[in-house]
């Protein structure tokens, strides 16, 4: 199985920018090369923080930019989201229990895929709600590897500012997945960083975002946005887990 992840696109109304960056450009550029590289993929999975600002006219301009996109792909929300305004566009998205939250099954595990957007909030949160849902959607998959998509990190990076604004309550997360002991990968987007470790005994990655990233900064202070190049991922999920990590912009060569 191979899994393509995206995350934060931070999509404006078509024209506009972030941080003077064209997101919508970015996350077209990310579609063509997916498309010439990866049109096999299973999934491509776009982890939260879809729109700048939950704008209507930036889910319009993303469903509109999906078109193209060859794989089948899942939409997941962030904090910059708005779920009314992205069922709005996307009335076809999979909503559970009242989140857009899924469980897909294939021939190599199940992937889970979590809503932590609490609005109003940077912080994520999973409510007693869907951590009722995820408890029974990893019992179903007993004996069966998971793996889980979350746009808020549970784990910190040690970058203070960053590990402020992660999912609240970590633990009441860890209690769920540690009862199943079946989750195998914990994908993560919201820090525009690329990082990856082990969370209580579950290797995890964060990516960075296809428009802007944050810099790396591990004093107290908020990190800037910074201007390194974009990537996404491409996660072999098959008995074993490679995750691949690919700068999609195309770079100047140098001349001789
Ligand atoms: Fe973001
Ligand atoms: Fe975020």
């Amino acid at each position: 199985m191979k899994i393509i992840q995206l995350t934060d696109t931070h999509l404006t109304a078509p024209g506009g920018t972030v941080f003077g960056l064209d997101p919508l450009a970015r996350l077209d550029a990310c579609i063509a090369d997916i498309n010439r590289n990866h049109a096999d993929a299973d999934l491509v999975v776009l982890s939260g923080d879809l729109a700048n600002d939950g704008e209507p006219e930036a889910y319009l301009a993303l469903r509109e930019s999906l078109a193209a996109l060859t794989p089948p792909h899942h939409l997941m929300l962030g904090n910059h989201d708005d779920r009314a305004h992205f069922c709005d566009v996307f009335p076809e998205a999979k909503v559970e229990d009242g989140f857009i939250q899924a469980a897909i099954d294939t021939a190599d595990g199940r992937l889970i895929l979590l809503d932590t957007l609490d609005s109003g909030r940077v912080e994520g949160r999973l409510c007693a709600e869907r951590l009722r849902w995820l408890d029974r959607r990893l019992g179903e998959a007993q004996g069966r590897p998971v793996f889980v998509f979350m746009h808020h990190p549970p784990f910190h990076l040690r970058m203070p500012v960053l590990d402020g604004i992660g999912l609240a309550e970590p633990d009441l997360l860890h209690d769920v997945v540690a009862k199943h002991g079946n989750v195998r990968h914990i994908f993560a987007g919201h820090v525009h960083r690329l990082a990856t470790g082990v969370w209580r005994g579950i290797p995890f990655s964060t990516l960075r975002g296809t428009n802007h990233q944050a810099a790396l900064v591990f004093s107290a202070e908020s990190p800037p946005a910074s201007f390194e190049p974009p990537i996404y991922a491409i996660a072999f999920l098959d008995g074993e887990v490679v995750v691949h990590f690919h700068e999609f912009l195309e770079r100047p060569t140098p001349s001789r």
